[in-house]
């Protein structure tokens, strides 16, 4: 089993590094919003700040690595850059599936990151479906013991199981068991999605659950249909992933929908998120935190210095877009009305 989670991780990255696995005609739907300039921002640009608080922890971004990966010597790398870099410029940071940690004692050195990344949040990863699989409330406490995280987060993943060969299909009751989790768990439990979006009546039902955060992971980067398309040995498998090449829920809806629905849950935009422009504008619709994977995962497999610059381009990137419209903190950016929406302005309401 181990064997095959290792093979399959490695197959992920190496798919997400040199193929084109984005969905097709598909976006975050960010470019429909527009910021209105600020001639007159009144604002030193040295003084802005990007500071927030995630997990009871004060961070210098609103910024998540989202999780990627972790149980094979090239995770291991990939695992040390991200969370040395993390580390350094204050992000939080989220691990692959600690399934393997669990089910195998090979690459365990992988998942161990804390030692790298002493201050920032860490979130440990396991697919929400293993809880029908054999995995409860006593694996999670001990996934979080062995990482040092400070909260796991559950990943929704069924249309990529489905479109993967053996995939775990059987998603039925998971709610309540998502809800015992929470109960029974000691620390933070966040929900994600993998791609293909969360939205207001899913997230609602979620807080519901006790979930302590959401991060919606919608359409318009990574699609995993595609990426399990190319795995795909089965040739039923690879053309129905054809057709489902543009399923999913745009990043963009999956926030206002989610803001719709549900309060006082912080919510994490992820899903194709690739500049500090985009996050800007995720923050300005109603995120709290904004996750970038497939964005740091070529740097990722470099060096730490490479993740840092691009780190410090989507920072740039942000403070650029606060200074365009004159705010000085991510507090004042989720309430600026510097903000065109679909072609509606709010300045103008
Ligand atoms: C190589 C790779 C491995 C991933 N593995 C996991 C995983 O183990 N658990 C998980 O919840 N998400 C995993 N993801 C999904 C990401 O966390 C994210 O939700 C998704 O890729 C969409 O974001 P993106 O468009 O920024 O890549 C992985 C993504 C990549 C690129």
């Amino acid at each position: 089993m181990s064997l095959e989670i290792n093979k399959r991780k490695t197959e992920h990255i190496d798919l997400c590094l040199k193929e084109n696995v984005e969905g097709v005609n598909k976006t975050t739907g960010l470019e429909g919003i527009s910021f209105i300039h600020n001639a007159l921002p009144e604002i030193d640009f040295d003084e802005i700040s990007l500071e927030t608080s995630f997990l009871d922890k004060t961070i210098k971004a609103p910024f998540l690595v989202s999780s990627m990966t972790g149980g094979s010597e090239l995770a291991a790398n990939i695992n040390h850059n991200l969370a040395k870099a993390a580390e350094d410029k204050g992000w939080a940071i989220g691990l692959g599936s600690t399934r393997a940690l669990l089910e195998s004692d090979s690459h365990k050195e992988s998942f161990l990151i804390r030692k790298s990344a002493q201050t920032i949040p860490l979130i440990a990863n396991l697919g929400a479906v293993q809880l029908n699989y054999g995995y409860g409330a006593e694996e999670v406490k001990q996934i979080i013991e062995k990482t040092g995280a400070d909260s796991l987060v559950l990943h929704l993943n069924s249309l990529q199981e489905v479109i993967q060969d053996g995939g775990d299909l059987n998603f039925k009751d998971l709610l309540p068991k998502i809800e015992k989790i929470c109960r029974e768990v000691d620390y933070p439990i966040g929900v994600k999605e993998v791609g293909f979006g969360i939205d207001g009546h899913v997230a609602k039902q979620l807080k519901e659950a006790g979930v302590s955060y959401i991060d919606v992971a919608g359409a318009g980067g990574t699609s995993w249909s595609q990426v399990e398309k190319l795995r795909s040995q089965d040739p039923l498998r690879k053309e129905a992933a054809e057709a489902f090449n543009s399923w999913g829920l745009p990043t963009k809806d999956c926030i206002v929908s989610v803001n719709k629905h549900v309060e006082g849950v912080p919510v994490i935009a992820s899903g194709g998120m690739k500049t500090g422009l985009d996050a800007a504008k995720a923050i300005t619709i109603g995120a709290d935190m904004v996750g970038y994977a497939r964005q740091l995962l070529e740097a990722a497999t470099e060096s730490v210095e490479a993740v840092k610059r691009e780190m410090e381009q989507i920072e740039l990137e942000l403070k650029i877009a606060m200074f365009g419209i004159g705010v000085k903190s991510i507090e004042e950016l989720k309430n600026t009305r510097r903000v065109s929406i679909m072609g509606r302005s709010l300045l103008d309401e």
